[in-house]
């Protein structure tokens, strides 16, 4: 595309894609800290990356977040997606409705003129709640749709800011602090070597069940950067979505 050569953003997603070794980077111009439409751009960017990728019945299993709720607004109608099924990937997670999975993938499916299933379950589920819920045809259905997606596509959060977002008791946000928490993503918080350093119990897709599964991720922002590296040395993605800032920040990261 002429106009990412002339911005010189052709050159910035081939040196992010060494840097990560992620084999495809898409950067987008703008720093989406800083003005919302730049998360727009990353939803269009993301719709066509989902509209190349999409196979007649498949199933794509949709994260929650800001990112993906202007993913989600960008959709446009796609007959090829008529068979298409959206689901969330995994239960709530203390987001507000707008924000949540179930949401984002309704919202998707509407825009697109695709099918979607909700997955309803509590937030915060207590051990012995979690255990039943699963056994739960209705629960057990939609959970074994859920874990057939052939894509996935997630935000990835700044882990301070997710956690204060979502609520999260102090001695949690203590226990991120204390072991240095940067990044979160699918609910579970990473450190900047890329190790899981907690993991919020919710029903749905489990980050050890990504294995063939096209991985789409999107987060952009400056302030994100730290957040992409960690979660990329735990496990790149397919394809990272970001923006000019993140994609500059992440090049200076050790
Ligand atoms: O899991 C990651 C977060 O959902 C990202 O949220 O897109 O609102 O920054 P955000």
């Amino acid at each position: 595309d002429v106009m990412k050569e002339l911005l010189g953003l052709r050159n910035l997603e081939e040196q992010v894609e060494l840097k990560l070794g992620v084999k495809k980077v898409l950067v987008v111009a703008g720093n989406s800290d800083e003005d919302h439409w730049v998360k727009h751009e990353l939803g269009r960017a993301s719709v066509a990356e989902l509209k190349a990728k999409r196979e007649p019945s498949d199933v794509i299993a949709v994260m929650g977040g800001t990112t993906l709720a202007a993913v989600a607004e960008m959709m446009t109608p796609d007959v090829g997606m008529r068979d298409v099924t959206f689901v969330p990937a995994r239960g709530g997670l203390g987001e507000n409705v707008e924000n949540q999975a179930n949401t984002i993938s309704a919202e998707l499916a509407t825009r697109a003129g695709a099918q979607y299933r909700l997955l309803h379950v509590p937030d915060q589920l207590s051990e012995d709640a979690y255990s039943s819920l699963v056994l739960e045809p209705s629960i057990g259905d939609i959970l074994k749709l859920i874990k057939s997606a052939r894509v996935v596509i997630h935000g990835i959060g700044e882990a301070n800011t997710m956690a204060s977002r979502r609520g999260s008791k102090s001695t949690f946000i203590e226990k991120i602090e204390r072991e240095q928490a940067v990044a979160e993503a699918f609910g579970y918080y990473f450190n900047r070597e890329g190790d899981i350093i907690h993991k919020q119990r919710t029903i749905g897709l489990q980050l050890d069940e990504l294995d063939n599964k096209y991985v789409i991720s999107v987060a952009g922002g400056e302030s994100k950067a730290e957040a992409i590296s960690a979660y990329m040395k735990y496990r790149p993605s397919d394809v990272l979505i970001t923006d000019e800032s993140a994609a500059r920040r992440l090049l200076e990261i050790e």
